[in-house]
């Protein structure tokens, strides 16, 4: 099955322009449903209730976005003032994935040439960030097969970082097919990634349409999974990474690199260029979205604490570059705790 969690549909709407179709990710992996997205306000909905979510998959939806409010403002007879303030309000809708804004910031500069010339940019930001998450996983794999000593890895993930993440393919979850296609790979652990369950309604449903080992286990589990020995490595995308090389992504990812470090087996983050923020220091500096209290303190719409009980629901944690063995991108594998992300990497 070919996954595409987001693409230009210029059959949507009735004015020809066509708009944006996403899988919505909220119903997997019960039901596999489109939704049409022709105004930004629908949009900026779609991304804050992750119905589209995942850093790569953000930066296609923030490129397509400033040429759904160009063609709302046409249809609307917008000022370019307020076409500039839709694209906006699509740019700020998550804060943490740097590639949402670096999506925008791709085609904006190009408004002047027309919705047909911001629209073509916006297929190249996907088909580029294919071509990078493919070429990332080979030099994640490479990597992780020069270092570790055994016929098939074993692997513990945390979140979703496949397709459904992406323009295709996948970051993290691109290694783990590459290893698999190699024959390399035994089993995935992954983790089931509360409060929303990416990595049980989501990377699970992708493991098993690639037809990988996989078990799918609670959050908990992952720190006495990794000393325990059962995983060779641990592979995980990113939102953000820092200037000295600080990695932002889901929340839980802290807890698995930290035991990564006792246990003394690599934690690899797998990420394209556009997820690196240079103009962002450290991690510190990096704003952490704080999502609702309810995604806490209920499942699946049922109250799973007393009421009263008030939730904490940060939707990323920060791990120290110290913390992080690699960091494959297109560009090269990067040994991120040696220190400051390079700026040239070829
Ligand atoms: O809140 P989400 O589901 O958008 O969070 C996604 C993650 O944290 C992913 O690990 C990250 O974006 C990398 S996706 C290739």
């Amino acid at each position: 099955m070919t996954i595409a969690a987001i693409r230009w549909d210029e059959t949507i709407g009735s004015d020809g322009r066509g708009g944006i179709r996403l899988l919505d990710q909220t119903l997997l992996p019960g039901q596999a449903v489109d939704r049409e997205i022709t105004t930004t306000d629908g949009l900026v909905t779609a991304i804050q209730e992750l119905a589209v979510r995942g850093a790569p998959a953000l930066g296609v939806a923030g490129a397509m976005g400033v040429a759904l409010a160009m063609d709302e403002g046409a249809r609307r007879g917008w000022s370019p003032a307020q076409v500039q303030a839709a694209v906006e309000r699509v740019r700020l809708a998550r804060p943490t994935a740097v590639n949402l804004a670096w999506g925008v910031d791709q085609v904006r500069p190009l408004m002047p040439q027309g919705r047909v010339v911001v629209l073509s940019a916006a297929h190249r930001v996907a088909a580029a960030n294919e071509a990078a998450n493919r070429e990332l996983s080979r030099l994640g794999a490479d990597w992780l097969l020069a270092r570790i000593d055994r016929p098939r890895l074993r692997a513990i993930t945390h979140c979703n970082t496949g397709a459904l993440a992406t323009a295709a393919w996948g970051t993290g979850f691109g290694v783990l097919c590459e290893l698999h296609e190699r024959g390399r790979l035994e089993i995935v652990y992954a983790d089931e990634t509360r409060p929303l369950l990416q990595g049980s309604r989501l990377t699970a449903y992708e493991l098993a349409d690639a037809g990988i080992d996989h078990v799918v286990q609670a959050d908990g589990a992952a720190a006495s999974t990794i000393l325990r020995g059962l995983v060779d490595v641990a592979v995980v995308g990113a939102d953000r990474i820092a200037g000295n090389g600080d990695v932002a992504n889901k929340i839980g990812t802290l807890g698995v690199a930290l035991a990564c470090a006792d246990a003394g087996i690599p934690f690899m983050v797998a990420a394209p260029w556009s997820t690196v923020d240079l103009a962002t220091a450290h991690g510190g500096d990096i704003e952490i979205e704080l999502r609702s209290e309810d995604e806490v303190t209920h499942v699946a719409g049922a109250l799973v604490a007393p009421q009263g009980s008030r939730g904490f629901n940060p939707a990323f944690d920060v791990t120290p570059a110290r913390l992080v063995s690699a960091i494959a991108t297109e560009r090269g594998v990067l040994e991120a705790s040696l220190g400051q992300v390079p700026r040239d990497v070829s």
